[in-house]
């Protein structure tokens, strides 16, 4: 039986090893070593995904923390290399675009350990994001490719990679589908003290929206004047390091009309998806699963790796501007046709495991 290690490190990489990690177990396809960076900690960001997602707990931590993003993927590195060498494994699986998935495929490809990476293929035109680096870095070392969508395929055949390239669909989607039932819109959105379809649930954790203070400023003057505007409640979950900077560029003052609340887990985060008007976020998952549950999504960021939601006009970009923010939630407001099918059937999982272990589907 082949040994696979899988490494995950940071919440938007849990969500796609529940479902892979689920499958695995449930064929016994592989003998599947779970290794977590430690890139997010903090209970809520880590420990409750683990549980409500009812994932195998970890084999292996490494501990490494916050840092700079050099720093992050240097350590990530030094002691995935470490444990590689330890646990000699057949291939490894990394998923996503975070410094965990770019080190972990770094250090196996440097050890000739064939890489395996979910989530392939995404690119956008702002080459610049630490996300767009290592998405970029990760597919061309990697060896089996597992996109979401066509579009996905496209992107990397135009920079020449088309050997181990196969599009099983997008495995959030999978999740989505497979959590549905335990989803709980009424009794969630009562906790959090909103009422249905007068809400809109806001995600910022992005570097460049959080971290230059006029650019943050403009963002939370944006969700006020949205408010004003729509009469909408503004839920916003805040990510440590956005509440770090509020606090730290003294921007309290302009959260005053909006409800902020601590970083929230993913039935929650869903459960609220079902019942709100729509969704603002700089979130390259939450803009999809807004989709899934059938809201539009306030993209804020100049260009977004989903373009496929954006060019069938359910997605709407947007700048750090506070009139623009305030017109675009109006716009996401209006009826549009929802665009079908655009990431797989809610059996990527499946696929990816086929393909793993050489059943050709
Ligand atoms: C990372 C990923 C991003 C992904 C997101 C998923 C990179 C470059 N970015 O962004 O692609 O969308 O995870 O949520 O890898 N912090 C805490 N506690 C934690 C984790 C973080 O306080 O448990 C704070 C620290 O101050 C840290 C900051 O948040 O420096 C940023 O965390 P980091 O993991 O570097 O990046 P994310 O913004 O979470």
């Amino acid at each position: 039986m082949k040994k696979i290690v899988s490494l995950v490190g940071a919440r938007s990489q849990f969500v796609k090893e529940a479902v892979v990690g689920a499958e695995v177990r449930r064929r016994n396809a592989w003998r599947h070593v779970l290794v977590h960076s430690g890139q997010h900690y903090d209970a809520n960001m880590s420990d409750l995904f683990f549980t409500e997602l009812e994932m195998k707990q970890p084999d292996h931590f490494l501990g490494i923390g916050s840092g700079s993003y050099v720093h992050q993927t240097a350590d990530v590195l030094v002691k995935f290399e470490a444990l590689l060498l330890q646990e000699k494994p057949d291939a490894v699986l990394v998923y996503g675009d975070t410094n965990t998935t770019v080190a972990g495929a770094l250090a196996a490809a440097k050890l000739k350990i064939p890489v395996a990476h979910v989530e392939a293929g995404i690119r956008q035109q702002l080459k610049d994001m630490p996300e767009e680096i290592n998405r970029v870095l990760v597919d061309h070392l990697s060896a089996q490719l597992f996109c979401c969508s066509d579009l996905a395929a496209r992107n990397l055949a135009n920079e020449g990679i088309t050997n181990g390239v196969t599009v099983p669909g997008d495995v959030m989607y999978d999740l989505y589908i497979k959590m549905h039932r335990r989803f709980t819109p009424e009794e969630t959105r009562t906790r959090f003290g909103v009422e249905k379809d007068v809400y809109i649930v806001a995600t910022i954790h992005r570097d460049f929206n959080t971290d230059d203070p006029s650019t943050l400023q403009v963002i939370l003057d944006g969700l006020d004047r949205a408010h004003r505007e729509t009469g909408l409640d503004i839920l916003l979950p805040l990510h440590p390091r956005s509440r770090k900077r509020i606090a730290e560029f003294g921007l309290d003052g302009r959260t005053r009309n909006l409800r902020l609340v601590d970083p929230i887990c993913y039935l929650d985060l869903l459960s609220l998806a079902q019942h709100c008007a729509a969704v603002i976020t700089d979130s390259g998952g939450y803009q999809k699963e807004a989709y899934y549950a059938g809201k539009r999504a306030v993209v804020l960021m100049l260009d977004t790796g989903w373009r496929e939601l954006v060019e069938a006009g359910w997605n709407l970009l947007c700048t750090p501007d506070a009139e623009q923010i305030a017109q675009t939630i109006t716009t996401a407001l209006e009826d549009t046709p929802r665009p079908e099918n655009l990431f797989g059937d809610g059996s990527a999982g499946n696929h990816i495991v086929d393909l793993i272990i050489g059943i050709s589907s």
